[in-house]
């Protein structure tokens, strides 16, 4: 796998589930504007500002800004719910990391934004963020409304259609830590173990004598 990138194929059950939308109608572009080279090169070198504004849903219905969780560090993740490799490993380690942070945890939000608003509707992410953690939440919304996510993170995603609707996402995979004011403070590439997560935000937690 090349550094950051998640080429994610669906299983048997996905592919069976997204023949039955693909009845719905035209599938809006869930693609980056910009290449993976540029992005991917955009967050490992630093190049470009990461994070900013966006406006979601999360699994219950609550419509999120990024100002809603100012003064809790914050774990971002985009993926999809179909990604049966990656996405569901980091998201475990995510998990994982949370119960490791034991109280610590409390000041830090995990969150998984969906780079397939067309499938990961907020029931269907409802289902799939509990099995990762309690506390991490679902984000979804507008195709509109994930690019504008997403291009604030620098995070590359391209659909890949195999015909008769069905399709998968090709994306960068990057888990990014934010500041309590929403400030960049850098990324865990794919399949950062626990461990390490835990051992980096450590010392931005409330209290630590490093803050
Ligand atoms: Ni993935």
């Amino acid at each position: 796998m090349s550094a950051g990138r998640c080429i994610c194929m669906p299983s048997l059950v996905a592919a069976a589930a997204c023949a039955l939308l693909a009845l719905g109608g035209a599938a809006p572009a869930q693609t980056s504007k910009r290449s993976a080279t540029e992005l991917m090169d955009a967050v490992m070198w630093n190049r470009e500002p990461i994070g900013g504004p966006f406006q979601l849903t999360d699994q219950s219905g609550n419509v999120r800004s990024e100002r809603d969780f100012r003064g809790h560090l914050l774990l971002v993740y985009f993926g999809f719910t179909y990604c049966p490799d990656i996405c569901p490993t980091d998201l475990q380690a995510i998990g994982l990391a949370m119960d490791r942070l034991g109280a610590g945890a409390g000041d830090v939000q995990p969150l998984f934004i969906t780079l397939d608003p067309e499938r990961d509707t907020r029931e269907h992410l409802a289902d799939y963020v509990a099995m990762f953690h309690p506390r991490l939440l679902g984000l979804t919304g507008s195709a509109e409304a994930v690019r504008n996510a997403a291009d604030a993170y620098r995070v590359y995603y391209k659909r890949v259609d195999f015909g008769k609707g069905d399709y998968t996402v090709d994306h960068s995979a990057f888990i990014y830590l934010m500041d309590r004011d929403g400030k960049y403070l850098g990324f865990f590439p794919p399949g950062t173990p626990a461990e390490k997560m835990v051992e980096m935000i450590r010392p931005h937690l409330a209290g630590s004598p490093s803050r």
